[in-house]
């Protein structure tokens, strides 16, 4: 088996933070949303992935190079436009080949692994074997009705009215016979070749499409508040570790990892959190939920359920809680400064001064 991990698409709900970056590598617990992808897929055997890229493509080239650092073999395959994700499926078909394959879509988290559905498809072998989560407002995805044995009795693509609760989730396995069903399928009133039609074209003919009910906690990583939930699944599951070097007057209470280089200096950490490598942190406090990124600067500042990319300052500015702050941004308070939440794209200078 194969993998293909859509890492193309736009990401305009995600801006301005997607003007600089593919939103697939925003990091969640300071490890980019891909690189979690890339470890599911190794966790369950597969070793040789396809990864669709569009723009930005040099920056996923730049973070994953070869794939063995992760134990992959990875192979990059340049989508012209974001034409849609059974689109994506057409530009791989001659890396794909005759392999049966793991379809991911480089955006989503899937924080217990995919373990569990690859037994399944490898066991049984349908055509298309999908992974379910319920979702408070299905009209945003695309929803799959269930029979009973796991059976798929219907599929719909952003349906504004669901006939479930069962949002398909960005995990597909497939058999080749995948591919004579995207050659029949047209492009969707948005445009784009769609997955679901696809697969409801298999359903269609009467090839066997089973689903389950995913277990672990999935997210799509479309907006800056599923980014930040999806940050807080990842960090629940952190392993403690100091790494760095941590002052004896500051506190460090919980789950808290201090990655190698780091300094903390008179500074409270209440885990789960992360502090990235070569980071230094001064005189402030970091909350719980907290991913600082490497080579980041905090003097005087308090934060808490928020992400810092790599290297930002954040300085004299405390109660920033729900942030999401960007690459080599510079956030400054003066004496007393305070803010409830910031979005800050890369390279940004803010300074918000007390009123
Ligand atoms: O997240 C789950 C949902 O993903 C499913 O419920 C939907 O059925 C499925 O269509 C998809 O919907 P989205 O509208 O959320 O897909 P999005 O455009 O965000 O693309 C998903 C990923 O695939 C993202 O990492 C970008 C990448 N992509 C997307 C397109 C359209 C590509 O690499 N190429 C593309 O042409």
């Amino acid at each position: 088996m194969k993998a293909l991990v859509l890492a193309g698409g736009k990401g305009t709900r995600l801006r301005p933070f997607t003007h600089s970056m593919p939103k697939q590598l925003i990091p969640v617990g300071n490890k980019p949303v891909l690189v979690h992808c890339l470890e599911n897929i190794r966790d369950i055997g597969v070793t040789e992935a396809g990864v669709i890229v569009g723009d930005g493509h040099e920056q996923i080239r730049a973070l994953v190079g070869d794939g063995a650092a992760l134990g992959l073999s990875v192979t990059y395959l340049v989508q012209e436009a974001p034409l849609g994700l059974a689109h994506a499926v057409l530009t791989a078909r001659e890396y794909l080949g005759g392999d049966d394959f793991v379809m991911y879509l480089g955006d989503n988290v899937l924080a217990g692994g995919i373990a569990e559905a690859a037994a399944e498809f490898r066991a049984r072998r349908p055509d298309a074997r999908l992974l379910l989560a319920k979702v408070a407002d299905p009209r945003q995805y695309g929803v799959a009705e269930l029979g009973p044995g796991g059976r798929v009795l219907s599929l719909a693509e952003k349906p504004e009215r669901p006939r479930s609760d069962l949002a398909i989730t960005g995990v597909y396995f497939f058999t080749p016979a995948v591919h004579a069903a995207v050659d029949r399928i047209r492009p969707s009133a948005r445009g784009e070749l769609e997955i679901t039609d696809a697969v409801r074209d298999l359903l269609d003919r009467g090839h066997p499409v089973t689903a389950g009910e995913y277990r672990g906690y999935w997210r799509d990583t479309g907006s800056v508040d599923e980014l930040l939930d999806c940050n807080r699944a990842v960090l629940d599951g952190v392993r403690p570790g100091l790494h760095g070097q941590v002052d004896a007057h500051s506190r460090i209470v919980g789950p808290v990892v201090v990655e190698p280089d780091a300094r903390i200096v008179r500074s409270h950490i209440t885990g789960p959190a992360v502090i990235g490598a070569a980071a230094l942190v001064t005189d402030s406090r970091v909350g719980a939920y907290s991913a600082i990124g490497r080579g980041c600067t905090l003097t005087m500042a308090g934060i808490a359920d928020s992400i810092v990319l790599d290297g930002a300052s954040i300085s004299e500015m405390s109660g920033l809680t729900r942030s999401l702050i960007g690459r080599g941004a510079t956030v400054a308070g003066g004496a007393g400064g305070h803010s409830s939440r910031l979005l800050v794209g890369d390279d940004a200078g803010v300074e918000v001064t007390a009123s």
